[in-house]
């Protein structure tokens, strides 16, 4: 039989998500908005495009979370997108109203399904989905260190002018602004680019990366990325379904591991058919550990804002 992945929210992330994962043929797709129609018409014309890219995928679009039952994976999109001006956390509040409604539905349908939250800010909504899904922490799982590492790995690649595929990039931490890159774990053919670019030159790397969505916000003016976003989700997604036990920087909830207990933050974990089943922990620098500890912070100070 084949997988079924749910993607609530039909918007710009969620649709190009349904396409990457139907071109890719790695499962059925339902895409569920609350909008009418969209969610209909979007997956109706990626169906009718599988004949021509010679895919099984099936896809459907519905406002009825009864055809979501029994996904495999649900991805949440869902929630309002930044605006020029606006932090991720500007989104908090009315985020987590969305999240909370979104979640006890995905869970009444799918109760043995993996969650990744895509919707921001991250870290925090992640840690509503984790509260509220009563799901133990190996199956619910934020999207922003995929995202992370592929901008900074562009970043690199066009200042070497190499191949992306020979560019790896080790991220922790929380999404975007707080993001803790380890510059020694981030490799060009396996080479530190510590051996390759000098201090300021990775610090500016660095500096693109971090504000990496907010420069997508301001040529788009109406909404945020989707492209990458949606294409790190769907890296995920494959990891699980192909049961891969790739090893990515997702966001987690900690029990302890890096110092940090009781909060979703992100760590390198190792993805596959039961979603994180590894966390893996490595030796940081005294400074390296206080970023992170920065990056938690800030995820605490919003989770105890919405209180979960
Ligand atoms: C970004 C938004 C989606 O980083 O968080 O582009």
């Amino acid at each position: 039989m084949r997988k079924k992945v749910s993607i609530v929210g039909a918007g710009n992330v969620g649709a190009t998500a349904a396409h990457w994962i139907t071109s890719k043929e790695l499962a059925d797709v339902v895409l569920i908005d609350i909008m009418e129609g969209v969610p209909q018409g979007k997956g109706l014309d990626l169906r009718e495009a599988m004949p021509v890219e010679k895919r099984d995928s099936n896809v459907i679009g519905t406002n009825d979370y009864a055809d979501t039952a029994n996904s495999d994976i649900v991805v949440i999109t869902a929630g309002i997108p930044r605006k020029p001006g606006m932090s991720r956390d500007d989104l908090l509040n009315t985020n987590h109203k969305i999240m909370q409604d979104v979640v006890s539905k995905v869970v009444k349908y799918s109760p043995n399904c993996i969650i990744i939250v895509v919707s921001n800010p991250l870290d925090a909504m992640a840690q509503a989905a984790y509260k509220m899904s009563g799901f133990s922490r190996n199956r619910v799982i934020g999207m922003a260190g995929v995202l992370d590492s592929a901008r900074f790995r562009t970043f690199i690649a066009d200042e070497l002018k190499v191949s992306v595929e020979n560019v790896t990039a080790f991220v922790l931490g929380g999404h975007g602004d707080t993001m803790v890159p380890l510059p020694r774990y981030s490799t060009v053919a396996g080479i530190p680019i510590t051996e390759l670019m000098d201090k300021e030159t990775i610090a500016r790397l660095v500096d693109r990366t971090r504000n990496g969505g907010a420069e997508i916000v301001k040529y788009l003016k109406t909404g945020s990325a989707y492209y990458a976003p949606s294409a790190s989700t769907v890296e995920m997604v494959e990891a699980i379904l192909k049961d891969k036990k790739k090893i990515m920087p997702c966001a987690v909830y900690l029990e302890g591991e890096y110092g940090v207990d009781g909060l979703f933050v992100g760590v390198p974990v190792k993805l596959g058919a039961n979603g994180v089943e590894e966390i893996i922990q490595i030796k940081l620098t005294d400074e390296e550990q206080a970023e992170v500890n920065r990056s938690a912070a800030a995820v605490k100070e919003l989770v105890g804002v919405i209180g979960v």
